[in-house]
């Protein structure tokens, strides 16, 4: 299926996307897979890394022959890969960890010993709850008070006024999300971060699903930490932690004796994934494919962004053109259906300010039933709190299961989104409300 986007003037082609993913290209009963936001598909660029990683390079880093030289060699590659990805200005400011919580939590440790009661901690209503523990439990062990700034169940958008309220020269960490993970809102992140500063605080980005969709800009961002997934981006099992380099200079994490000692290394605790990191690497060249392949050169006014990054930013235009129709059709044939009711933005005009994940309750339908069965309609979704408590309990959903959350992408189509709809409805239908 061929898609003009009407300001590149370029042809995004999802047969050619999907046949870039072994589990998309199978010719005979491909599930949807609206279960991105909780893990992505990969394409052959990661498959093919990570398969080279485990064969033919196989080694610890900063050894004394080949395959070790070579190891280090792509891991270099790699910090340069998310270097770019996120505009961040050396690969040295980029961390690698198992996933976003862990590095969360290590975050925190390395962070906590700055704190003390005198020290507030500002977190959102809107979080994923990987950077909300972390945090509270720092906050428990250092005594510092904790504001929670929610989010407005009308709009789902940050009440930022509340935000205003609760800063000053005692905070000192405000950890918030870029996009939410069961409404799909993007926060202003630049703008809190902006505000943050203003009052001297750390600010801690949790960029998990705004990365899949959009692009990242820590330096117009501001922000001094951020994180994010690669399997929510394409690639493999791991999380990636960019941050300020004078701060990330500062910080002493707890590490072992003998390991070294340098930035970015000291916040890697152990031996590192190198088939994780190497299928990372391959994650960004497949976008650098898809901007290569289907966008065109995003303005960069100033000159200031690196070539590679600025392909990265044209897949992103490239693919969020195409998404955005499927959303639109996905909320409006949910929202048509009788008792359901959508938990996120639902006018189109407003979609610069969400993602492409789109979150239902329906009353007097069970949300395990529901996805159940869309389960065994080869519909893969997730259901429940979708490890988002306090966005569950805000709206009021927490007595009742929570959501069904309908993950889009850009492997995604609109034959998906018809079929989804169907399920949902002929579900609904069966259940007779
Ligand atoms: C917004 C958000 N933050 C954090 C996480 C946790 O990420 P990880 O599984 O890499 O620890 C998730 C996972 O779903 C998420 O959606």
């Amino acid at each position: 299926m061929l898609v003009t986007t009407s300001s590149y003037g370029t042809r995004f082609d999802v047969d050619a996307i999907r046949s870039k993913f072994p589990a998309l290209r199978a010719h005979v009963d491909v599930p949807v897979y609206f279960d991105g936001p909780a893990g992505t598909q990969v394409p052959d660029h990661v498959i093919s890394r990570m398969l080279q990683a485990l064969t033919d390079y196989r080694a610890n880093v900063n050894g004394r022959f080949p395959t070790s030289a070579k190891a280090t060699m792509v891991i270099d590659e790699a910090r340069s890969a998310v270097a770019d990805l996120f505009n961040a200005a050396l690969p040295g400011q980029i961390i690698f960890g198992p996933n976003m919580t862990s590095l969360t939590f290590g975050m925190s440790r390395a962070l906590a010993g700055r704190f003390g009661p005198s020290d507030e901690l500002v977190i959102t209503g809107m979080q994923h709850d990987g950077n909300v523990s972390p945090w509270l439990h720092m906050a428990e062990e250092r005594g510092m008070p904790v504001h929670r700034v929610d989010f407005d169940p009308a709009t789902y958008e940050l009440d930022l006024e509340q935000l205003d309220r609760v800063l000053s020269p005692a905070t000192a960490l405000v950890a918030i999300n870029y996009a939410s993970n069961v409404l799909g809102t993007i926060t202003d992140a630049g703008e809190i971060c902006r505000r943050a500063a203003a009052f001297g605080a750390i600010t801690y980005v949790d960029a998990v699903q705004y990365a899949p969709h959009a692009p990242i800009d820590v330096r117009s961002l501001g922000c001094d930490l951020l994180v994010a997934s690669p399997y929510k981006f394409y690639g493999p099992h791991l999380g990636v932690l960019y941050g300020r380099r004078e701060l990330l200079e500062e910080l002493q994490p707890p590490r072992l004796r003998v390991a070294p000692s340098n930035v970015p290394d000291r916040f890697e605790t152990g031996v590192k994934s190198l088939e994780g990191i190497s299928g990372t690497l391959g994650a960004i060249e497949y976008l650098e494919w898809v901007g290569g392949t289907f966008g065109t050169p995003t303005p960069d006014p100033d000159g200031t962004l690196r070539p590679r990054t600025r392909t990265l930013h044209s897949a992103f235009a490239a693919m969020t053109q195409y998404e955005t129709p499927l959303t639109a059709a996905l909320i409006q044939g949910l929202q048509s259906l009788k008792g359901v009711k959508v938990h996120g933005i639902t006018d189109v005009s407003d979609f610069e300010r969400r993602v492409p994940t789109v979150s239902i309750s329906v009353s007097g339908i069970d949300n395990a039933a529901l996805a159940s069965y869309l389960g065994e309609q080869g519909i893969y979704v997730w259901e429940g709190h979708v490890y988002a408590p306090d966005v569950i309990e805000r709206l009021g959903l927490e007595g009742s299961g929570g959501i069904v959350r309908f993950g889009l992408t850009h492997y995604n189509t609109m034959q998906e989104v018809d079929r989804a709809v169907a399920a949902v409805e002929s579900h609904l239908n069966k259940s007779s409300i």
